[in-house]
């Protein structure tokens, strides 16, 4: 027959390694894996060739490891329940998330300082900086504390704002380190730095654990506000700050209405990790160089490539805003703040210097000129214990180690056992 036919001949293509679409060239610049795979692959790998080792503790990720209080769970539960009814199922819903938790983040954590409709709920703070990144596109300059949480770097990568990594530097061309140091008590010296559109700034810190005060909080959106910028303000640590009067939030601070947006997840705060939820805060005075509101633009993604956080874990962050949900918060960060206390007291009774560890869950330790993914790979050898080397952080990070405080208490202590048997 004459009928078009598909063609069953395979073609030769000997010199071919994949298919024929190019690769994005931006992916290419990235210079190593994701930091926290790039660990888990080494303490892998000490397993595999030490499988009679004593069991690893894990002071690396920050991920939580304390269940979920029972009022908490109890809104997980209901609203996974509810999905079984007739009256209570729901299919999609607001791609910004309900109404509901939407109006309760307002006034339980802002205290009206935002309002409803300036809260986008979300799969995880992470998952919003790719989508702000998304959104700001490759045409900006953004500007990072270093050493900083890496997901801010590798995503201005990927999205084409930058150039090279400088090998010599290890920074790429094209994003503003701001160094963030003891000397200079974590806070960039604002005056000194290049001009950046977008600012990341994450207070309590990951991962120095340092704590922006007011006065520097101010400093920042003052900055933001007579440059033009936008700070990107990663709040994900907030509840662990129990000092009176530090700001939990850059809406706290005067100006940061035209200014700011601050990312935010129940990850921390209720042990979320794994259920998945968090919100991104785009007031409405925050506006492109044209004028068009920045939270029209975000809401443009968020409509277009998310499709709402889960209607079960909206239900469990309802609870979460309960006042017994915010009481066991406390409680959870109440434990997580005495393991950085422990290991904070640990390390330093091993000689070393360290920072943060008080209202954040991160210790920074200070190695004194040593290299931190040597001192890494001795600590994982001698002590088997996992940490997280500085220098992964970004290169302002070399000379410190990061020990995270969400293990579990008695993993706590045994690791600063170890360490002191190792590093004393
Ligand atoms: C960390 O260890 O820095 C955190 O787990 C990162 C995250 O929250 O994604």
């Amino acid at each position: 027959s004459s009928r078009p036919r598909a063609s069953t001949r395979m073609v030769a293509t000997p010199d071919k390694v994949g298919t024929g679409v190019k690769r994005n060239e931006n992916f290419a610049k990235l210079k190593a894996g994701y930091l926290f795979p790039g660990i888990a692959k080494r303490r892998n790998a000490y397993l595999e060739a030490n499988p009679d080792c004593r069991p690893i503790i894990s002071l690396g990720i920050g991920d939580t490891t304390q269940p979920i209080p029972p009022h908490i769970l109890s809104g997980l539960v209901g609203g996974a329940k509810t999905l079984g009814t007739k009256e209570g199922y729901t299919g999609y819903g607001a791609e910004q998330g309900k109404a509901d938790i939407r109006e309760k983040i307002s006034e339980k954590l802002y205290n009206g300082l935002i309002k409803p409709d300036e809260v986008f709920v979300s799969d995880g703070a992470k998952c919003d900086i790719g989508r702000l990144q998304m959104m700001f596109g490759s045409g900006v300059v953004s500007a990072v504390q270093d050493p900083s949480y890496p997901v801010y770097v590798d995503t201005s990568v990927m999205v084409g704002q930058t150039g090279e990594v400088n090998e010599e530097t290890m920074q790429y061309d094209n994003i503003v380190y701001m160094p963030c140091k003891p000397s200079n008590d974590f806070f960039p010296d604002l005056k000194a730095l290049p001009h950046a559109d977008v600012i990341y700034f994450c207070s309590p810190n990951n991962p120095t654990g340092a704590v922006a005060t007011r006065e520097q909080l101010e400093a920042l959106v003052a900055h933001a506000n007579a440059k033009g910028s936008i700070v990107v303000f990663d709040a994900a640590y907030a509840p662990f700050i129990r000092t009176p009067g530090v700001p939990k939030s850059i809406f706290e601070i005067e100006g940061s209405r035209t200014c700011c947006i601050e990312v935010n997840s129940f990850s921390k705060y209720a042990g979320f990790t794994g259920a998945r939820l968090g919100w991104t805060v785009i007031p409405n005075e925050v506006k492109f160089s044209d004028g068009t509101p920045v939270r029209n633009d975000f809401n443009r993604v968020m409509t277009t490539a998310f499709n709402g956080a889960s209607n079960i874990v909206q239900s469990g962050g309802m609870t979460c805003l309960d006042d017994e949900g915010m009481a066991e918060i406390d409680t959870l960060m109440d434990y997580y703040l005495e393991n950085a206390k422990i290991l904070k007291e640990g390390i330093e009774s091993c000689g070393f210097k360290s920072h943060g560890g008080k209202d954040a869950p991160y210790v920074y330790v200070d190695l004194e000129g040593k290299a931190s993914w040597d001192v890494f790979s001795e600590i994982l050898e001698k002590a088997q214990v996992v940490t997280i080397p500085g220098a992964g952080f970004g290169p302002g990070g070399e000379g410190f180690l990061r020990l995270s405080a969400f293990a579990p208490r008695e993993s706590c202590v045994e690791a600063v056992e170890r360490l002191r048997a190792v590093l004393a």
